[in-house]
């Protein structure tokens, strides 16, 4: 009984008046909603609006182990475009002997930097990197397609019709997930990505950096310390990283051990907007994760289409959370994600099908299913 305490305790959570008006609904009483409802309609929230990166072109794809053809990934990458997502991350400039499904990364940046691929909104492509290796690889490109991608001072003046480019680096919470995912103790790991922000950052571009196991480890369990991400995520904000994506890599995060980590995050006196949150949906928690993270204040999000993936350093791990699942769930507490979800539930069908495996996502499946209804 002792492990449903915090559940029943969230029952009892009032949203901070700062939370939007749909989600302050979710964890109120009926008597709350009638008393606040015609306050809430004479004062909008204007800070509704969540950023999605779609990652299934690069987490979804990169445990795939049969080799997926570089035109499957540029199609998967150009009708994700259309969507209205304005993060895809498309490639990984990683050791093609650990994880040989990203190897052609190469071709699918310069793919992006040579064609104009049609979008609503202005994109941004990101691109792991860990290490100088890969950091040189993307480098060469974009110096070789100079003025083929927007800078981020380009893209503040708001000048259209090229796509942005980020790198991403990607520590980890513990040291044992660091040794198989990175060859590399913790240190020795931030000490490489200074260089690799750095870079980008001489670039003229935005630098990302994932924090894997935060919420579980699958050599370390749930012993992960929050103050410890914190420090980790403080260090590389410092070195100038303009995002944290916060990696539930496992999927083993509950809410309660998701608020705890948020507060940690505030605690160290870092923002909300320099936080997105990166489930992994494993044990089907990621949707309720979401729901703290949102009512903490966060607003950028990872998914992946058809909720494909995994991650090759954590057996067991599935995929993201599906983007057809998120987009759906934000829509419904009256969150803008700009996102078609009619769009994005035929991609996650196309690519289940490409990739000769199920649709994972519910949503995606029940919107197929009401259009074949109607139909
Ligand atoms: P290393 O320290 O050089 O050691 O690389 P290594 O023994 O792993 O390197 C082996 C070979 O790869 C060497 O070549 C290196 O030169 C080469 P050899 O001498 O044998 O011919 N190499 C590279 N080649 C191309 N590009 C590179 C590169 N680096 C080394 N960048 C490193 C350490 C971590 C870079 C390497 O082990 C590696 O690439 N590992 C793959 C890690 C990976 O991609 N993990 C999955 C992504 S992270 C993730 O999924 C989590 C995330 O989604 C968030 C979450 O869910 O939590 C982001
Ligand atoms: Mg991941």
């Amino acid at each position: 009984m002792a492990s449903l305490r915090p559940m029943i305790q969230l029952t009892r959570w009032r949203a901070p008046a700062y939370a939007p008006a749909a989600l302050r609904r979710c964890f109120a009483t009926a008597s709350d909603v009638r008393n606040t409802a015609s306050a809430a309609q004479q004062q909008p929230h204007s800070d509704n609006r969540v950023k999605i990166v779609e990652v299934g072109p690069r987490d979804g794809l990169q445990n795939e182990k049969k080799s997926i053809p570089l035109a499957t990934k540029i199609e998967l990458i150009e009708k994700l475009a259309k969507t209205g997502v304005s993060v895809i991350e498309a490639g990984s400039f990683v050791s093609p002997k650990w994880v040989p499904q990203m190897d052609n990364s190469s071709e699918i940046l310069e793919h992006i930097l040579t064609n104009k691929i049609p979008s609503p909104v202005p994109i941004t492509y990101s691109f792991l990197a860990p290490n100088a290796k890969g950091a040189e690889n993307a480098t060469a490109l974009l110096k070789k397609h100079s003025g083929a991608y927007l800078t981020e001072a380009e893209s503040f003046q708001g000048v259209g019709g090229k796509p942005a480019v980020e790198l991403a680096v990607f520590a980890s919470a513990t040291e044992s997930f660091s040794k198989k995912n990175l060859n590399c103790d913790i240190a020795t790991s931030l000490e490489r990505f200074r260089d690799v922000i750095q870079g980008a950052k001489q670039l003229g571009i935005r630098a990302r950096a994932y924090i894997s196991v935060v919420l579980g480890c699958p050599f370390e369990g749930h012993d992960v310390n929050p103050h410890k991400v914190a420090e980790i995520a403080t260090s590389l904000l410092e070195m100038g990283a303009d995002e944290i994506s916060l990696g539930d890599t496992t999927g083993m995060g509950t809410a309660p051990r998701t608020q705890e980590l948020l507060k940690c995050m505030t605690a160290a006196g870092i923002r909300n907007e320099d936080i997105a949150m990166h489930f992994h949906d494993t044990y089907g928690q990621a949707l309720v994760n979401m729901a703290i993270s949102l009512e903490r204040g966060i607003r950028t999000f990872d998914s992946s289409v058809g909720g494909i993936g995994g991650c090759p350093y954590s057996p067991g791990a599935t995929g993201n959370v599906a983007t057809e699942n998120v987009v759906y769930f934000l829509e419904s507490l009256g969150m803008e994600t700009g996102v078609d979800l009619d769009a994005m539930a035929d991609i996650g069908q196309w690519i289940s099908e490409e990739l000769g495996r199920p649709n994972d996502s519910a949503v995606g499946k029940a919107v197929l299913g009401a259009r074949s209804k109607a139909g």
